[in-house]
């Protein structure tokens, strides 16, 4: 059902139920945004994508990713409230992140003033990107967030050792501060992947073919159970399928 709403005060026709965030920026209108991702569920850990809405007189502060058009709905997304409390928001995030490129340069370009740090200084902004991914897309679990408060954050089972994580490395990738390191490395003859951020190491898989290191044991099986993909396929490394495909095709 199409709804009519307006942005910046300018007019939209959009589908009920989409979120304001997506409206926004199917038309055009750039609201700034740490915690959201295309793949994942909405969630609303990072506050920055603040709009103010005013619907049958009310007038709120919310969260653009995690709330849904309205039909009639004014949105601000750039009001003088708006502008001062993101500028807050993103102050506060650069002091406990002096070290994170991404929040640093959102600072600089909401013109947010510098904040003394606040310890503990770390590269991590809770915005549970990692947790999430792990959760709605691997399908692993491995990730939760630990502790409350100023000691919340992402971590694995008992902190260590993970016997869940498959050591696929999205947690690295998605992560939008670095905040997650992993690093291949050899003990002795075998390999393995060390998922640094979560002190969890894991055993790495060599290929069948030429010996050389592809893909974490873990990582093998969960992928060979999610999608029938056969054993075979799935131990030998790259530069081997390809040349059989290459002879295949001779
Ligand atoms: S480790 Fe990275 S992805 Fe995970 S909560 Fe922290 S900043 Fe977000
Ligand atoms: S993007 Fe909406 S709260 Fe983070």
């Amino acid at each position: 059902m199409q709804i009519s709403i307006r942005i910046d005060n300018k007019k939209v026709r959009c589908a009920k139920g989409e979120t304001i965030l997506n409206v926004a920026r199917g038309c055009g209108v750039s609201i700034p945004t740490l915690c959201s991702h295309e793949a994942l569920l909405p969630y609303g850990a990072c506050r920055l994508c603040i709009v103010e809405v005013a619907h049958r007189g009310i007038r709120r502060i919310v969260a653009s990713c995690t709330t849904t058009v309205q039909d009639g709905m004014y949105i601000h997304t750039r009001s003088r409230r708006i502008i001062a409390l993101r500028k807050t928001l993103v102050g506060l995030l650069a002091s406990r992140c002096p070290d994170a490129p991404v929040v640093q340069r959102l600072a600089k370009d909401l013109g947010a003033a510098p904040m003394p740090p606040a310890p503990p200084a770390d590269l991590c902004i809770r915005c549970g990107l990692c947790v999430r991914f792990c959760s709605e897309v691997v399908g692993t679990e491995a990730l939760c967030f630990a502790g409350k408060g100023q000691n919340r954050k992402p971590a694995v089972a008992f902190f260590r050792n993970s016997q869940e994580c498959i050591g696929c490395g999205s947690c690295a990738i998605i992560c939008p501060t670095g905040a997650v390191r992993l690093h291949d490395e050899m003990n002795g003859e075998h390999p393995v992947r060390v998922m640094d951020t979560w002190e969890t190491t894991l055993s790495v898989l060599r290929c069948r073919s030429d010996g050389v290191p592809v893909a974490p044991e873990r990582l093998r099986a969960h992928v060979a159970a999610r999608c029938q993909i056969s054993e075979g396929f799935l131990e030998r490394c790259l530069s081997c399928k390809t040349a059989d495909t290459r002879i295949l095709q001779r």
